[in-house]
């Protein structure tokens, strides 16, 4: 959705008044981009799968949603996921045009569902408005496969008339999703398949860890090289999640800008390396309390100003694209001249506008500026941004345009001094974080909501 679409309504908005430090400790569940795909992976299964750590967030909803009117029962019990797919069906478009635009997750179950049905259904995607976001690489891939994809005003139809075998393919991208489309698809198919140029995320290995459970054979070799030995069944799993580090990213940052000290219970020093290293560059510090069970990371501003940096996204080992904009607040904080080169999406800083109305000095150039040169080079795309530090940011009235970047509102808001209000809280942040205002208000924030009358 963008911002135009999103009309501001009052409810759906907070009001903050920034200025405190967020002190004190929050605890985060499953990665959102691990739990909706595991729950996608346990259509494959003949038996019921069984899924731990999982947050209650909008996309388990959207996803729920989906499984359910493919015939899948799906209880919560706690943060516990129940899910039997023995009874799996096929679903009529209108059931599953109801969740069109809502979440980009469905796309992931064309594989499952051409296994399991022969035929599959995919309505118009949603997700965050942060560059064109195609679907080619995931067409493209299916159709090696042996997929027939017909498309119509509807959506997309899938059928598979000769069955799915194994394929040698190449990503021109190290996409994502893309790469989670291959692993659920080649699990079953007849042979084998080899992804060169795989995203290898630790999402991803976990997603493989799970695909394991269930009897999968999959391999992963070094320079991104995945190789799947397709089996004729696949059973339910038992998994506990891996934790959300774009969450524990998030509440790092917001104990930097806020200049506030935030434990972060559950979050991962494995999945973490590259943050904590920028993180500390800045002039961050942070602790790793490693017991498997209590720990967590806790992060704090250690009271020295803020250094500068020059940064750029990339896949992972890189630098997650989910963590610039949390980062690039705290930068709108430091004592000079910083860059972030974006160089996964074309489109993920038009939440900048908001925060140069707050005050920020942030300047968008279409080069690749302080790293390699990206695909969205000279291309007019606005993907490198020089943030001039530090700035005293005052409150304004905000309208989130996305769930990564409304954090990041959050987040100045919280930095600023005087009362903000921040529009599309519960349209946009409650598809990822979990109790975001009770987490808040345990952080000591001042926030409110409107008054209703
Ligand atoms: C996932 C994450 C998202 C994260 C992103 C990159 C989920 C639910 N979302 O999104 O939080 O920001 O990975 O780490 O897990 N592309 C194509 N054609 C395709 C597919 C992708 O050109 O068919 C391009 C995209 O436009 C983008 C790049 O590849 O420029 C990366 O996208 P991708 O890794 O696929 O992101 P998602 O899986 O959608």
């Amino acid at each position: 959705m963008s911002s135009t679409d999103a009309t501001p309504l009052s409810e759906d908005m907070l009001i903050i008044h920034g200025g405190t430090p967020l002190e004190g400790e929050v605890t985060v569940r499953g990665a959102k981009n691990l739990v909706s795909k595991a729950m996608v992976a346990a259509l494959l299964g003949t038996s019921p799968s069984v899924l731990r750590s999982v947050p209650a967030i909008r996309d388990v909803e959207v996803v729920t949603g989906l499984l359910r009117v493919h015939g899948v029962d799906v209880e919560l019990d706690g943060d516990t996921l129940y899910m039997d797919p023995t009874s799996v069906e096929s679903a009529g478009v209108e059931e599953i045009n109801v969740h069109a635009g809502t979440s980009r997750i469905p796309i992931l179950l064309c594989g499952p569902l051409l296994h399991r049905l022969g035929r599959a259904f995919i309505p118009d995607l949603g997700g965050c408005n942060i560059g064109g976001r195609p679907i080619d690489f995931h067409l493209d891939a299916l159709r090696q496969f042996g997929a027939v994809v017909e498309k119509d005003a509807s959506g997309t139809h899938l059928s598979a008339p000769n069955g799915l075998h194994g394929i040698r393919y190449e990503l021109e991208f190290p996409s994502v999703g893309a790469t989670e489309q291959v692993l659920l698809t080649a699990v079953m198919a007849k042979g084998t398949t080899e992804l060169r140029n795989a995203a290898i995320e630790p999402e991803i290995i976990d997603l493989i860890c799970v695909l394991q459970k269930m009897g999968a054979i999959i391999k992963v070799h070094t320079n991104r090289v995945i190789e799947i030995v397709g089996v004729d069944e696949l059973k339910g799993y038992r998994h506990r999640a891996l934790p959300d580090r774009i969450e524990a990213a998030s509440w790092a940052s917001a104990a930097l800008a806020t200049e506030g000290s935030v434990f972060v219970r559950g979050a991962q020093q494995a999945d973490m390396m590259t943050f904590l290293n920028v993180f500390r560059s800045i002039g961050g510090a942070y602790e790793v309390d490693d017991d498997p069970v209590e720990g967590g990371i806790r992060f704090w501003h250690p009271g020295t100003p803020l250094k500068p940096v020059a940064l750029e996204t990339d896949v992972h080992p890189g630098l997650m694209t989910d963590w610039q904009q949390p980062i690039v607040v705290a930068l709108t904080q430091a004592d000079g001249l910083s860059i972030m080169h974006e160089t996964v999406y074309e489109n993920r800083f038009g939440y900048t506008s908001e925060l140069r109305r707050m005050g920020a000095n942030i300047e968008l150039y279409s080069d690749c500026l302080g790293g390699t040169p990206c695909r969205w080079g000279r291309r007019n795309f606005l993907h490198s941004a020089v943030i001039a530090g530090p700035s005293k940011l005052h409150a304004a009235d905000l309208q989130i345009p996305d769930l990564r970047a409304g954090f990041s509102h959050l987040i100045a808001a919280m930095a600023a001094e005087g009362t903000s209000r921040v529009y599309g809280v519960d349209r946009y942040i409650t598809r990822g974080y979990e109790n975001f205002e009770e987490k808040l208000l345990g952080l000591g924030a001042k926030i409110e909501r409107p008054v209703t009358k």
